[in-house]
This record gives structure tokens, sequence and C-alpha cells, in this order.
């Protein structure tokens, strides 16, 4: 699969790590910044990686900041996204399963490394079950359609 990255300042050491693992599980890795450690603003970076997975340039988008909850709460505004925040590999896996989560979000300053791979392979390696958790997810996406 394609897959976009995205970080702010608090994450950068970690995102490329992150990076690095995805590729090897074989996916290839869009990596949009920031690589620096310089303070920016993760609203930024949240909606740019939301906009890939929007426009279907990539398949799905892991995004990382201090706690992940900013950078989620950006991409979320986009529509056609759904970002959930993970600290564990059970809730990435089900997001992708029953929620068909699009993008996953972790925090730098919360998770470890070794646990944050762990989310991210949870999460990609699970499909999108369907059925009654299509019927939910199409009235999420009428929620957005009436605002
Ligand atoms: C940056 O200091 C921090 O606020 C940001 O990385 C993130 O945690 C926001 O949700």
């Amino acid at each position: 699969m394609k897959i976009v990255i995205a970080n702010d300042h608090a994450a950068v050491d970690l995102k490329m790590e992150i990076k690095e693992y995805i590729e090897s599980l074989g996916h290839e890795v869009i990596n949009i910044g920031t690589d620096s450690d310089e303070s920016c603003n993760y609203p930024e970076y949240g909606e740019k990686a939301a906009n890939m997975v929007s426009a279907g340039v990539v398949d799905l988008g892991v995004l990382i900041c201090g706690t992940g909850v900013g950078i989620s709460l950006a991409a979320n505004k986009v529509k056609g996204i759904r970002c959930g925040v993970c600290s564990d590999t059970a809730t990435a896996r089900l997001i992708r399963a029953h929620n068909d989560a699009n993008m996953i979000s972790f925090g730098a300053r919360i998770v470890g490394a070794e646990l944050a791979k762990d989310i991210v392979k949870a999460f990609l390696d699970t499909e999108f079950m369907g059925g009654r958790h299509a019927t939910r997810v199409a009235m999420i996406s009428d929620i957005e359609n009436r605002q």
C-alpha cells in the first residue's frame, strides 16, 4: 500500500523510525514532514496528509504529534477522513475492522517506539469488515454531508 506519514516537531525521531518500519513491511511511504525539531503547527501537517488520503493519492495515513490528538482533530476536519487516536493494538485493529478508519494517530510523548510499531502493524494488517459496520460508517458520512 501507499501510506502518507506526517508529524509535528514533537515526533520527528519516532516518525523516522516508524517510516522505516512501514517500509520494512513492504509498503511505500510518503513522508510530508516535518523533519525538523523547530516548533511548527500540527494542523498544517494533519490537513495536508488528510487531503492526500481524501483525494485517493495514498491508501492510508499515519499521523504523530505529542499526544496524537491535535493532529487527528485537524485531519478529521477533512471530508472523508476517519482518523482514530490509538495507544494500544486492539484499538488500532478495531478502528480498521469496525470504523473503516483511513488514518491512525498516536502520541510520541505517550507511546514508545516498539508499541508504536505494533500499533501501526495492527492498523495496516486489518481490513474493514463491512456489513453492519458499513451502515454505521455511512451514518458518519451522512453527518458530514449534513454540515
Ligand atoms: C506540541 O507541543 C503539542 O501540543 C502537539 O504535539 C500535540 O501534542 C497536540 O495535540
